[in-house]
């Protein structure tokens, strides 16, 4: 492993257990049979579980292992999505409600399944009407409003893949994404809530457009009413597109292996990786791993708090969840709005059973105090979910006291936008859990820690890791570009899917997930590459050269801290290091802005001209500053540290 320090301070010393409780245990989805079962015969296992799916044709093979590794599973077999989320619910839970609703300004909505179907129908055939056919790709660029998994799922229902862009990026990170896939539509809104303001969406469109020709039309869903500027013959109202079509829109049968979206995530050069999920597999994998690993049951009210526009909302608001046909909760808005015991206040309100949320929000929350929580009911809940970083146990302690109420075990799961799936969490009937540790792989699932020569490493070592079988959600490609999707994930080990993630197991074989070992930050949960802010920096006239690196921070997990040299004569000052982060903030969003910038007169280098960023993490993290021998200016580093102390300072400040 590099000598980076293990972002989880205390894993040495974590000792404590928490045994599944015996209620939970006697009724768990998820039995040691069942992991018994799955380690006996993976193919079978995942077989029996993608059989729960209604399939138009059976499949004729579970797996097809002969173009490794783009693997392929079901082959043959045919499906649709959004019939397996939506139709088949109809008869018998059509009046079940699939999600509550509500928007931050406190409007609320219950949609059935049967609402939602009928929506889904109506924006599909809408969408068929503005032209859109199986294979076309469609932009959703929306807030957490219910026409977003309306849209996901009216895609799917047509076969036409979606590409979901958060509602936080930028005009700029928007077109860059729809050029990728050459979208040939666009589904926004007016403004979306945050914090008490608007985002301005549909001007944000309007932006990225201009350098967009691939498409033809967008669809804009009335939210705030706010003015909209309109470009005729391209755009067109959600509401009335949707009015004057048919609730019913047969579904397109689609290949197992035909697309169902791609989902644009850091990679460690500055161009976004498009990850290519592909129809029953994956399906046969979210619906699986969600009942599983949280443990589902019919009476359940299940809120997963992230956005559609990340791969959990895709798995695990919509996909996984419709799939089973339970009743979930969306949130449009922030959770300090109005008052930070907003998010309580939601559970109390529905009697929400699941929450599944980020350690960064946790400890958010954590910052805020306890009164919030305690000042709601949240008797209902009684299991927890944690994804997106590693936990740290004060964290998970705090989770586990102040919100489950001492009796909720957390189910801490591993996985990313390229696996699609939860891969490594306890299965919480029959896991004991340690605070911080993401446990053991998932039933079907196979991973390892392995070292520098791809070795498997002992318990109690850290290393790599790995995957060491393909799974059915896994990505099958990085969008028109197969060789980078090779080199990427598959070169280094031959053989084995290198997650970029360093790992640790215990002596009892846990794993335990130590953060990144690439050059890609966790900001809240959400995955920036260093090198797309270091682009964004030079991107402005008055910048030279840029490095950025991770640092750790107490509420986002990582910081954003940058380090800059000056074209020659260029002053520096407080107004240029706000006009630098703004600029980061418009071309990429404003979750890349940078809490702190760092002028200098050079960054430090190796002979070769490399950037030290791993001297600059140390500086960054306030920490004995390593070996600078192989610097070639080793001046500098003394002069920056101290400049980074002094902006350390100010930036946390605000
Ligand atoms: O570093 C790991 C971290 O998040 C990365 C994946 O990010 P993304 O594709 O954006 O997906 C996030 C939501 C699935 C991983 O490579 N990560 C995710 N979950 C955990 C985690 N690190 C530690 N523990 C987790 N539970």
């Amino acid at each position: 492993m590099s000598n980076r320090q293990p972002p989880i301070e205390s894993l040495e010393v974590e000792d404590r257990v928490f045994p599944p409780p015996e209620q939970f245990a006697a009724r768990a989805v998820a039995t040691s049979d069942l992991v018994a079962a799955a380690a006996a015969d993976p193919e079978g296992y995942w077989a029996a579980e993608a059989s729960r799916l209604e399939w138009i044709e059976p499949w004729q093979q579970v797996l097809d292992r002969s173009g490794a590794p783009f693997f392929k599973w079901f082959t043959g077999g045919r499906l649709n999505a959004s019939a397996n989320c939506l139709d088949r619910h109809l008869a018998e839970r059509g009046d079940r409600v699939a999600f509550y609703w509500e928007g931050e300004p406190g409007d609320a909505q219950e949609i059935t399944y049967r609402d939602l179907y009928e929506r889904v129908c109506r924006l599909a055939n809408g969408l068929r009407e503005l032209g859109v056919g199986k294979g076309d790709r469609v932009a959703i660029y929306l807030g957490m409003v219910p026409e977003l998994p309306v849209a996901m799922l009216a895609c799917a229902r047509i076969g036409a893949p979606h590409t979901v862009v958060f509602g936080g990026f930028s005009p700029n990170a928007l077109s860059e994404r729809i050029q990728d896939c050459s979208c040939t539509a666009v589904i926004t809104a007016d403004e979306g809530w945050r914090n008490g303001k608007t985002i301005p969406l549909k001007a944000n469109v309007d932006a990225a457009l201009e350098s967009c020709p691939s498409v033809e039309a967008a669809v804009v869903v009335r939210r705030t009413g706010g003015e909209v500027t309109w470009a005729e013959g391209r755009d067109h109202w959600y509401h009335e597109l949707v009015e004057r079509q048919a609730p019913a829109c047969p579904p397109e049968p689609m290949d197992s292996e035909d697309l169902l979206y791609i989902l644009y995530t850091s990679g460690t050069t500055g161009k976004p990786k498009g990850i290519v999920h592909t129809t029953g597999g994956y399906m046969a994998g979210v619906a699986s791993t969600h009942r599983q690993v949280f443990d589902l049951r019919d009476d359940d009210v299940y809120w997963c708090a992230a956005d559609c526009g990340w791969v959990t909302g895709h798995s695990y608001i919509v996909y996984g969840p419709l799939a089973n046909g339970c009743t979930g909760v969306l949130y449009e808005g922030a959770p300090g709005f109005p008052g930070p015991d907003r998010w309580w206040r939601i559970i109390e309100r529905h009697r929400v059973s699941i929450l599944y949320t980020a350690p960064t929000a946790i400890r958010t929350f954590m910052k805020w105090g306890t009164d919030a929580p305690a000042g709601c009911d949240l008797t209902s809940l009684r299991l927890l979910g944690s994804v997106g970083e590693p936990i740290n146990p004060e964290a998970w302690m705090w989770y586990h006291q102040h919100i489950g109420g001492g009796r909720c075990p957390i189910v801490d799961t591993w996985w990313q936008t390229e696996t699609g799936t939860i891969m490594i969490s306890p299965l919480p009937g029959i896991t004991s859990t340690k605070p911080g540790s993401a446990t053991f792989p998932l039933p079907g699932v196979g991973a390892d820690i392995v070292d520098e020569a791809g070795t498997s490493v002992g318990l109690g070592q850290g290393g790599y890791l790995v995957l060491t079988e393909p799974w059915p959600a896994m990505l099958r490609t990085l969008y028109g570009d197969d060789e980078r999707y090779l080199e990427t994930y598959w070169s280094r080990f031959p053989g084995l899917y290198l997650a970029g993630d360093g790992a640790r197991r215990d002596e009892e074989g846990y794993f335990w997930l130590l953060g990144r070992i690439d050059d890609v930050m966790n900001v809240s949960g959400h995955r920036l590459s260093t090198i797309e802010i270091e682009s964004a920096l030079v991107d402005h006239p008055a910048v030279a050269e840029a490095a950025v690196v991770g640092r750790a921070d107490a509420i986002t997990g990582q910081a954003i801290a940058a380090f800059v040299t000056l074209v020659g004569g260029v002053v520096g000052d407080e107004d240029l290091i706000g006009e630098l982060r703004g600029h980061v903030a418009k071309r990429i969003g404003p979750i890349a802005r940078p809490q702190s910038i760092v002028l200098t007169a050079d960054l430090p280098k190796t002979r070769s001209g490399k950037i030290m960023r791993r001297l600059l993490r140390d500086i960054s993290d306030d920490r004995q500053l390593g070996d600078v021998t192989t610097l070639a200016n080793a001046e500098v580093v003394r002069e920056i540290a101290d400049m980074a102390t002094a902006a350390r300072a100010a930036g946390q400040e605000e």
